[in-house]
């Protein structure tokens, strides 16, 4: 059985982290089949409303009695820092937080008994936030889903296992099957944080026509939207430097080559997305989805996904043994 030390401190099975995506494909019915799978889900916490957020948290409860993550977003609770109250009142063992320092977010989460999980992108950014307290890294490459950094996942990882250990760390971008989980293992990660794979699941709150593209997308169509710099104002103090990346649409190509325009109508386009976002249409915008795309070929249940990264895994590092035996 493929098992690391992240197994034993999240109390899970197997070594593998369905990733916050916001409202985009990371509800409570994801999240449960993945725990139920005996990895662990994320309910994704940032831009849905605080009823929607309890909702989900009821829902998820509903659904597994299993170890599970909320998920949030540095910038998010700088605007909503209610909804990061609302997750620990209702006991989320697990805590995650992407884009930004975490602060004391970290010490409010251990005297509520909850873990806390820090996304980076770079070496600097993982230096500080073991500062801060947190348990478990997870160092996200460029090839990600949703925003990212520059460095690519297998430079930064042994990058950041050098720099924290022993702090477990995470590896995320770029893995869609067992091949990608044995290769982040072997770079010295405990685990892998996955997106664009699980969007593409029967239990992903997305539309169809997001799930059909990354089943027909290659890796080149998931390119990084910079023009987003123009149309969102920047995030306050302590947020990290990234930029999404995103499935290539009519909106992405408009916009990236008119980007002085895109400032100039900033504040139509931004109610354009987030009005996509309310109706489930963040597809016809900026529907971020990771290289792994291309190698993303059918849509499964979410449980299969996790039984094919384990089997595939366990295959590959047997291999490996094997070969170098
Ligand atoms: C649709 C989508 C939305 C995302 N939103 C978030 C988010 O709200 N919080 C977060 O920590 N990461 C978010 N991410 C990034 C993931 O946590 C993770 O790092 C990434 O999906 C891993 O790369 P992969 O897509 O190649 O698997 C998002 C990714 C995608 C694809």
């Amino acid at each position: 059985m493929l098992q690391t030390g992240l197994c034993e401190l999240f109390k899970i099975d197997h070594p593998i982290i369905q990733a916050g995506m916001g409202p985009f494909g990371s509800g409570a019915e994801l999240a449960a089949a993945v725990s139920n799978a005996g990895a662990i889900g994320t309910l994704g916490g940032a831009a849905r409303p605080i009823e929607e957020l309890r909702d989900q948290l009821g829902r998820l409860r509903d659904l597994t009695d299993r170890p599970f993550v909320v998920n949030f977003t540095q910038p998010w609770l700088q605007q909503n820092p209610e909804h990061f109250a609302t997750a620990l009142e209702a006991h989320a063992p697990i805590i995650s937080l992407a884009l930004g320092d975490p602060g004391d977010l970290v010490k409010r989460a251990h005297d509520a008994g909850a873990l806390f999980v820090q996304q980076v992108h770079t070496v600097d950014q993982a230096h500080l936030v073991v500062e801060r307290g947190v348990d478990v890294i997870i160092a996200q490459g460029t090839e990600a889903g949703g925003f990212t950094g520059m460095v690519a996942m297998p430079v930064l990882v042994p990058q950041v296992v050098d720099a924290v250990g022993p702090i477990p760390v995470v590896a995320a971008g770029g893995i869609a099957d067992g091949r990608g989980l044995a290769a982040a293992l072997m770079l010295g990660a405990q685990g892998a944080n996955i997106g664009t794979r699980f969007l593409a699941s029967d239990e992903a709150s997305i539309g169809d026509s997001w799930k059909h593209g990354i089943v027909e997308a290659t890796s080149t169509d998931a390119v990084k939207a910079e023009v987003w710099d123009e149309i969102f104002p920047k995030p306050g103090a302590g947020a990290f430097d990234v930029v999404p990346r995103a499935l290539r649409t009519a909106f992405i190509d408009e916009w990236q080559g008119r980007r002085a325009e895109a400032a100039r109508e900033a504040e139509r386009l931004q109610e354009d997305i987030w009005s996509g976002i309310q109706q489930g249409r963040m597809e016809d915008f900026v529907p971020f989805t990771g290289q792994s795309a291309g190698l993303v070929h059918e849509i499964l249940p979410a449980g299969e996904i996790v039984r094919r990264l384990v089997r595939g895994a366990e295959d590959a590092l047997r291999g490996t043994a094997a070969s170098t035996a």
